[in-house]
């Protein structure tokens, strides 16, 4: 060993992504994989991304502009919040990871529903903080167990909506009676990562719940709705005291000029990436009908996947499924998590797991 890691290195748990495609071709001797593990937007961003991505290229000698000026007034100016309460980050993880640096200490507690986003458990390892977990009930977020959990050492609450893996969704109504148990001296991170997928009925958090709650921080992505996954951009809106703390904590120059003038395009075409969605968020209803017909049970999904609750039976049906062409994420012993995609993908993968599940 070289260095000296930190004591509780060797302790900590590491991000374990989806097997790569080509990854599962050489591991089975296969072609033609498909990898449905990573919720991934299966097109390619619109015309309009793709050309201020393009224009953007032959300015990379230089930095972004490491405030990201134009982008975040721009999604200040559409989400109708003041500049000062957003900061853009380099995915929403990047974001995640400011707040614990920005507000927690050793020996302090985070707390967070379970199964839930595998990057919290790591963030409370990475800050030598406490993961206090809430269990799930059907795979759903309990908010009056997470609201008995918190205790005054409580300093971050994670709460994915639609929550990943299991794709249930929490309405802003239902978080307002959870942050009117608690303290402001926590800070509840709403973390949507699949907004654009979700229920519009569920609320906006940024309308319905940073007005009265200041320590409410909204955390969104461009990667998985605008299909900008592999260029690393997010934004964060909260109270202007907690955004700039954030900023105190993030690396410099961490969203590329790249990142930033694709963000910008996808604001400014905002319209025409929700028709994508819609593509996708019929196919969900088409995938969850054909589940639904062939017998296999699973929550309604509100994200851009599936989760199917197949207990101990997990990684068998991971493997199997991976032998066929087709990655899936298991999460053993609870249930497999996968994408939904283009058509042919998802029939590919629904023929597969009803063959299994089914035998037919
Ligand atoms: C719940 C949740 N939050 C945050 C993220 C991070 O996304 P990104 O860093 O690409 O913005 C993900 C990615 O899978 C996620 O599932």
């Amino acid at each position: 060993m070289t260095g000296r890691p930190r004591a509780n290195i060797a302790a900590m748990p590491s991000y374990k992504p989806g097997k790569a495609a080509a990854e599962a071709e050489a591991e089975h001797g296969i072609s033609d994989a498909i990898k449905m593990a990573s919720n991934e937007n299966p097109f390619p961003p619109i015309p309009a991304i793709v050309e201020a991505m393009t224009a953007a290229v032959t300015g990379v000698n230089r930095y972004g502009d490491n405030k990201a000026t134009e982008l975040r007034g721009a999604v200040a100016d559409w989400l109708g919040v003041d500049v000062d309460m957003v900061t853009i980050g380099a995915g929403s993880s990047a974001l995640l990871g400011q707040v614990a640096d920005a507000f927690v200490e050793s020996g302090d507690q985070i707390v967070y529903p379970w199964r839930s986003f595998e990057y919290y458990p790591i963030l409370a390892s990475r800050s030598g903080a406490d993961a206090i977990t809430v269990p799930l009930s059907d795979g759903r977020i309990d908010l009056d167990l997470v609201a008995d959990a918190v205790t005054s050492e409580t300093k971050i609450v994670f709460l994915a909506t639609p929550n990943n893996p299991t794709g249930t969704a929490l309405t802003t109504e239902a978080i307002a009676a959870l942050l009117d148990r608690i303290t402001t001296d926590t800070i509840v991170v709403i973390d949507e990562a699949y907004r654009e997928f979700n229920d519009p009925a569920h609320g906006d958090p940024v309308e319905d719940l940073l007005p009265d709650h200041p320590n409410v921080l909204v955390t969104r992505t461009f990667s998985k709705g605008y299909g900008l996954a592999g260029l690393r951009v997010g934004y964060g809106v909260g109270h202007p005291d907690v955004i700039a703390q954030l900023e105190k904590v993030t690396a410099p120059f961490a969203v590329s000029n790249i990142a930033q003038a694709a963000a910008l395009a996808a604001v400014q075409h905002h319209d025409e990436v929700m028709e994508v969605v819609g593509g996708l968020l019929e196919e969900r209803s088409r995938v969850r009908t054909r589940l639904l017909d062939a017998g296999i049970g699973h929550p309604e999904p509100h994200g851009n996947f599936i989760w199917i609750p197949v207990g101990d039976r997990t990684d068998e049906l991971a493997l199997v499924l991976e032998r066929t062409g087709v990655v899936v994420r298991p999460f053993p012993p609870e249930g497999l998590r996968i994408t939904i995609g283009t058509t042919e993908q998802n029939d590919r993968w629904v023929d597969a797991l009803v063959a299994q599940l089914t035998g037919e």
